[in-house]
């Protein structure tokens, strides 16, 4: 739902989201989030707490995840974006969401775009990770339903995959 208007202020962002240039004017109060998910109809990334807990907001910003939902959404000005629905390329599943489908690495779904995007931008920066690793790079991602055994699994298994040249 759009926010209240402050005064009759407008602001307008202009910022990269998956790899396409967006021009919105909304309100200034606005979460990223909330930009994302109701400006750009980009749902993939949740809203579970609002309060910077869960991670199910989470997107990647200018290359580092960060929770949707304790960013403002004029601070997404000239910033480069990537949510879920950036992962997959030309029809074909990231390994990482091919791995969290094979080996059950959800449930109700609902907390799975944050994983994958965390675990896709980890395994930017390490491919041979450590299950130590792997459950250090997820620990801002809460699941209610899976418990993370089979989450670490499938991105250990991605990056397996990864590393013997399947997806990038
Ligand atoms: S909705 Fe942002 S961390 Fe929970
Ligand atoms: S699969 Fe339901 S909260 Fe994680």
């Amino acid at each position: 739902m759009l926010k209240e208007r402050v005064g009759h202020a407008t602001v307008t962002i202009r910022c990269v989201v998956n790899g396409v240039e967006r021009t919105v004017t909304t309100v200034p109060n606005r979460t990223a989030l909330e930009l994302i998910r109701e400006d750009l109809a980009l749902t993939g990334a949740k809203e579970g707490c609002g309060t910077g807990d869960c991670g199910a907001c989470t997107i990647i910003v200018d290359g580092r995840p960060v929770n949707g939902c304790l960013l403002l959404a004029p601070m997404l000005d000239g910033k480069t974006v990537l949510t879920v629905e950036g992962v997959a390329r030309g029809g074909k599943l990231h390994p990482v969401q091919q791995t969290m489908v094979e080996m059950g690495g959800l449930q109700c779904g609902f907390c799975t775009p944050g994983f994958v995007v965390t675990a896709v931008n980890f395994l930017e920066h390490n491919l041979n990770p450590t299950e130590e690793e792997v459950r250090v790079a997820i620990a801002g991602n809460l699941c209610r339903c899976t418990g993370y055994s089979k989450i670490v699994d499938a991105i250990l298994e991605a990056a397996k995959r990864m590393r013997e040249g399947e997806g990038r």
